[in-house]
């Protein structure tokens, strides 16, 4: 068998030239990076080659590189935190390593060890701790990404790809806050059809989408909701998951969320919020602030009925859920000429999206002991 990646083999080459991390409450999503990143080449005549943590810096592709002409190109979100003790953990770091192979294999670039990734990824984030904010709302953002370098401009899977990490620091999402947003539900473009790749975290998923984004802008909305086939089944918002919150008509609450297929991309924080909504149902672990029964559904959902459930005022929340802004609460639905509106927090059994976000964030930041919290 080819190698595998080899932490055992890591190099680091430090910087000649550290920088002072910027203060806090300067930071823009995505714009600022840590000093350094980790890069791990593959070839196919000689596997994964051995990993290298390097100055963060420009990458050496020829023009002709594949990843440059057909987005052979995947990439991850994950973020670590710093506690007031200095003790740095991820979370559920392993549900994206799982994802990244995933995707790797959905569009012919090298799978991996993803707990040898890891590891290697840890060495990174030890390394340039100090640049982990730690106001809450505050992280690290890690970014893995996995790009098929072949210098040829043929359509085939790469004979060779480099994967490479880097980091940001980051503060909330939306320079709002925690501020609901409102939804341009966008009937002219779908985000991924059946068969296709919405299900992976492929750069491709993400271009096409910013048109679609700067169209609701300009009517005004903050995000546009992406809605799938006749029938407008909702499936996404943004570059978000989707939580939507109804009365029945038994007068129970249902917390529903579209299924995972091939139109849904599986979200870590998607799964989180499952995760806690199941057990709260259950009576395993009651979420604080939520006082009444909860039914749990993955299942479809179509904008029809979104707006007889609001018309009928069992509309109870809508929120995106997602690595960059964890839950995003949502006031507004703009569909079809019209404006549904959204209450937030009236389901009775208290403020959904809120009680998600203590309960996620505390799993984050260490003040709710959970396994999610993996130590650095
Ligand atoms: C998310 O975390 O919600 C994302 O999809 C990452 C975004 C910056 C593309």
């Amino acid at each position: 068998a080819m190698p595998d990646i080899d932490p055992a083999s890591l190099f680091v080459t430090r910087t000649a030239k550290p920088k002072v991390p910027p203060p806090a409450k300067a930071l823009v999503f995505g714009h600022t990076f840590t000093d350094h990143m980790l890069a791990i080449p593959w070839s196919q005549s000689t596997g994964w080659q051995a990993p290298q943590i390097r100055p963060y810096g420009p990458l050496h592709l020829e023009p002709s590189s594949t990843v440059l002409h057909y987005a052979q190109t995947l990439f991850e979100g994950m973020k670590a935190y710093r506690d007031k003790t200095g003790k740095v953990t991820l979370f559920r770091p392993d549900m994206n390593m799982k994802r990244m192979n995933k995707s790797a294999a959905r569009i012919a670039l090298p799978t991996f060890d993803g707990d040898a990734l890891l590891d290697c990824i840890k060495t990174l984030i030890r390394l340039d701790a100090h640049w982990i904010p730690q106001e809450v709302g505050h992280s690290l953002y890690i970014r893995p990404t996995l790009i098929g370098t072949q210098k040829a401009i043929g359509v085939n899977p790469p004979n060779e790809a480099l994967l490479f990490v880097i980091c940001s620091p980051v503060g909330p999402y939306y320079p709002t806050g925690f501020k609901p947003v409102s939804l341009m539900a966008t009937t002219e473009y779908v985000r991924a059809a059946p068969g296709g790749t919405g299900g992976y975290k492929l750069g491709a998923n993400y271009a096409p989408g910013v048109v679609p984004q700067k169209e609701a802008a300009k009517l005004g909305y903050s995000q546009n909701l992406w809605l799938q086939g006749p029938e407008h089944y909702l499936t996404e918002v943004g570059t978000m998951n989707l939580f939507v919150v109804l009365r029945k008509n038994d007068g129970g609450v249902e917390l529903v969320t579209p299924p995972l297929d091939d139109v849904i991309l599986p979200g870590v924080t998607r799964d989180s919020v499952l995760a806690l909504a199941r057990d709260h149902a259950s009576g395993k672990q009651p979420i604080a602030g939520m006082t009444g029964k909860l039914e749990v559904s993955e299942r479809p959902i179509t904008m029809k009925e979104v707006k007889e459930k609001a018309e009928a005022g069992n509309l109870l929340e809508v929120f995106g859920t997602g690595t960059a802004a964890i839950i995003c609460p949502v006031n507004r639905i703009g569909y079809m000429g019209k404006d549904i509106n959204v209450p937030a927090g009236q389901s009775g059994i208290g403020d959904l999206a809120k009680a998600f976000l203590q309960e996620i964030q505390g799993r984050q930041m260490g003040t709710i002991p959970s396994e999610w919290s993996v130590i650095v």
